[in-house]
């Protein structure tokens, strides 16, 4: 069985920049807790001033640190990002009270990408849970496939850290509203993944949805991995039964305590119930009903 370990301490915030205007790149210091940080895991992210933790998933891994990409949508993203901004000196929220240079985490939580509770499927066992319980990617393994991901909006955030662990490099297919809202490119080039872009406005790429490029293009030989607004991974569902592919879909819903606890973040699998925090947030597509 795939289990992790879990840690909820406090961590040195590095940097919590603004990458683009409303996106922000949280970087901690945790290095014996980045051994166990799985591609498609989140945190449970304590904000000062509020009551419940936010989930944010991981970004990257490197060295010793953790990064999360998040975009300010309500008050405790935007607390967040007021957070540890002045490099360790004080912080413009929590003068006085030490400055918030330091951020309670509670993770690494639930299951990433080829960890579904299905572990039998042929694309499954190359990823090998063995490697997983070593605290080792599948990078390390022989991989025969050719990964397509697709992401839509910040769900780009999370499969970075896929892209980097996975032992091929592939397309991914990535839409947002607007140029503007276009995050990650550079980081996508300099691991050798290719880029097909989509805006809404038209303002970068195709202009539309990126599942009407995705579905042109898609062949039975790709392994699909998305993560993205309801919406877009319905379509990816769709698409990848019409083309009898399968991969995983990275599912997000408001959560409350991050580890199973307050069944508020029930979902349908495979026609039984399961929780998104801790049975996914990664599930296999053939088994999801949206
Ligand atoms: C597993 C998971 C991973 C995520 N990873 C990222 C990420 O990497 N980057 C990123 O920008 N966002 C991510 N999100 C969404 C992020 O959690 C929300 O944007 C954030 O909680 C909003 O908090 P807020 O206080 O600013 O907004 P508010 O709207 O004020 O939040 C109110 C409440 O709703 C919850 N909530 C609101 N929107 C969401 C949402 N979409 N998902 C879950 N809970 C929500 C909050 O936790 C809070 O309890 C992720 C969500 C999940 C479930
Ligand atoms: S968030 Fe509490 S059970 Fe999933």
């Amino acid at each position: 069985m795939c289990t992790s370990k879990r840690f909820d301490k406090s961590y040195k915030i590095i940097s919590n920049k603004e990458i683009c205007s409303g996106y922000f790149e949280l970087k901690v210091k945790a290095d014996a807790v980045s051994k166990y940080c799985y591609p498609g895991q989140f945190f449970m992210i304590g904000i000062p001033e509020v009551f419940l933790r936010r989930p944010i998933s991981i970004h990257s891994v490197e060295e010793g640190t953790i990064s999360f990409l998040y975009s300010v949508v309500g008050r405790g993203t935007k607390i967040l990002s007021e957070m540890g901004r002045f490099s360790g000196k004080v912080s413009c929220r929590g003068k006085g009270k030490g400055g918030y240079d330091e951020i309670k985490m509670l993770g690494p939580l639930g299951r990433g990408y080829g960890l579904t509770p299905n572990a039998s499927s042929k694309f499954l066992s190359r990823l090998s849970c063995d490697s997983y319980e070593k605290k080792s990617c599948p990078k390390s393994i022989d991989i025969g496939f050719n990964p397509v991901i697709v992401a839509g909006g910040t769900g780009i955030a999370s499969v970075h850290f896929l892209a980097t662990k996975l032992s091929r490099e592939g397309v991914i297919y990535y839409g947002t509203r607007s140029k503007k809202d276009l995050l990650c490119i550079d980081k996508f080039k300099k691991i050798g993944w290719k880029i097909v872009v989509s805006t809404e406005d038209g303002s970068k790429g195709y202009k539309g949805y990126i599942t009407d490029v995705l579905s042109e293009n898609l062949k039975d030989s790709n392994t699909l991995f998305a993560c993205g607004p309801v919406p877009m991974l319905k379509r990816v569902l769709q698409i990848a039964r019409e083309k009898n592919i399968e991969g995983f879909v990275c599912l997000e819903e408001k959560m409350a305590c991050g580890i199973g606890n307050c069944q508020g973040c029930a979902v349908k699998i495979n026609g039984e119930n399961k929780l998104i925090c801790k049975d996914g947030p990664v599930f296999e597509i053939k088994d999801v009903e949206l």
